[in-house]
């Protein structure tokens, strides 16, 4: 089977089409004929800087959706034939995708493997920084940096179904603003002047709630416009800039609380909770109507493509590859 392999870290340029041999699945494990396949920032990371990469060559991709292929010992009802969407550690760029039974899913009501495909990791992770970290109450502010991208589309809807007074995004560009503005945001502010924009149209209180996937130093701006007793949710680090050090000399006097979230991580230590998460999350697709449109489709062979476009900054929404 083809798969998309990077045998050194470097440009789009690293991601190789190659003939491998196809997964079989072992106990607790399905392997899926993949249809599509979500194109993550962490994808990016990864490629460029190693994230998460233990040993090379690396296979890409954390989500897919597509056919039920084989099953192995233990996998409850999964059965040959049946259409997933399933969150994986690496591997997704692939025709076959080898998959834990834990995060697989069977595709919510009605939706197409295309729709399927763009839900299992922002679905859950805008879902978890919203509710389970950040506590959404009903009239809670909301910021969100990133808000035109995979996991800033969701979060803007969310945040308006979850109650929120007003919600506000942060972009690069004029042109994702659109977008934003779209995805359940009343103002949507540019990355340069954001801190300055928050605290004016909030007569300088602050917001209730920032969602920060930037890091390094600009995730000292984030806090500057958190509101007493807010929250803070540090999930990225897109600046790629050291990670900023926080700790109580920062937080205790303002009275703000600063926590964090990774989907990776809870599907390695709790798959449980991670599905019960997933589950609530995609009922907001299928009885809710939060969309993640697909911006764009690369052939699985152009997988680099859908990188350059990821990392142009010019991208909104959701990038899938076609297997
Ligand atoms: N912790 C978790 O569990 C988890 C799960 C999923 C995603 N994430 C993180 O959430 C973020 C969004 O992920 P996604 O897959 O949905 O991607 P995405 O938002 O579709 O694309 C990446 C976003 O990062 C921003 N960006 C790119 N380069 C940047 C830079 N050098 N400095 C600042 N911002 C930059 C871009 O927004 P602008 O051009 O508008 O700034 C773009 O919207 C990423 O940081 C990702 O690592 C975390």
């Amino acid at each position: 089977m083809r798969a998309i392999v990077f045998e050194e870290l470097g440009g789009p340029e690293v991601l190789k089409a190659v003939e491998v041999p196809e997964p079989e699945p072992g106990p607790g494990e399905v392997t899926i004929e993949v249809a599509y396949a979500g194109v993550n920032f962490a994808d990016i990371k990864a490629r460029a800087d190693g994230y998460r990469v233990e040993s090379l060559p690396f296979r890409p991709g954390l989500e897919v959706s597509g056919l039920i292929r084989a099953v192995g010992a233990d996998v409850g009802d999964f059965t040959p034939g049946q259409e997933v969407a399933a969150f994986i550690n690496g591997g997704g760029y692939a025709e076959v995708a080898l998959a834990p039974a834990s995060s697989v899913f069977a595709i919510p009501g009605g939706l197409s493997l295309r729709t399927g495909a763009t839900l299992p990791s922002v679905l859950p992770t805008a879902y978890a920084l919203l509710h389970e970290v950040a506590r959404l109450r009903e009239c809670d502010t909301v910021l969100v940096r990133g808000a035109a991208g995979g996991v800033g589309t969701v979060a803007g809807q969310l945040a308006r179904m979850g109650g929120a007074s007003a919600v506000y995004g942060v972009v690069s560009s004029l042109d994702k603003a659109e977008h934003a503005l779209k995805s359940g945001y009343d103002q949507v502010f540019l990355a340069d002047t954001f801190d300055l924009d928050v605290l004016r149209v909030t007569d300088g209180r602050g917001v209730d709630i920032a969602l920060d996937p930037v890091g390094g130093e600009s995730f000292r701006r984030t806090l500057s416009v958190v509101g007493r007793f807010g929250r803070l949710v540090s999930f990225g680090n897109s600046s790629v800039e050291e990670p900023w050090r926080i700790g109580p000399g920062d937080t205790y006097p303002l009275g703000v609380s600063v926590a964090g979230f990774s989907i990776l991580t809870l599907a390695a230590t709790d798959p449980q909770r991670l599905r019960e998460l997933a589950e609530r999350a995609f009922h907001t697709v299928t009885e809710g109507g939060v969309e993640l449109p697909v911006s764009a489709e690369f052939a699985l062979a152009d997988a680099a493509g859908a990188h350059r476009l990821l990392e142009s900054r010019t991208s909104t929404g959701k990038l899938l590859l076609r297997v």
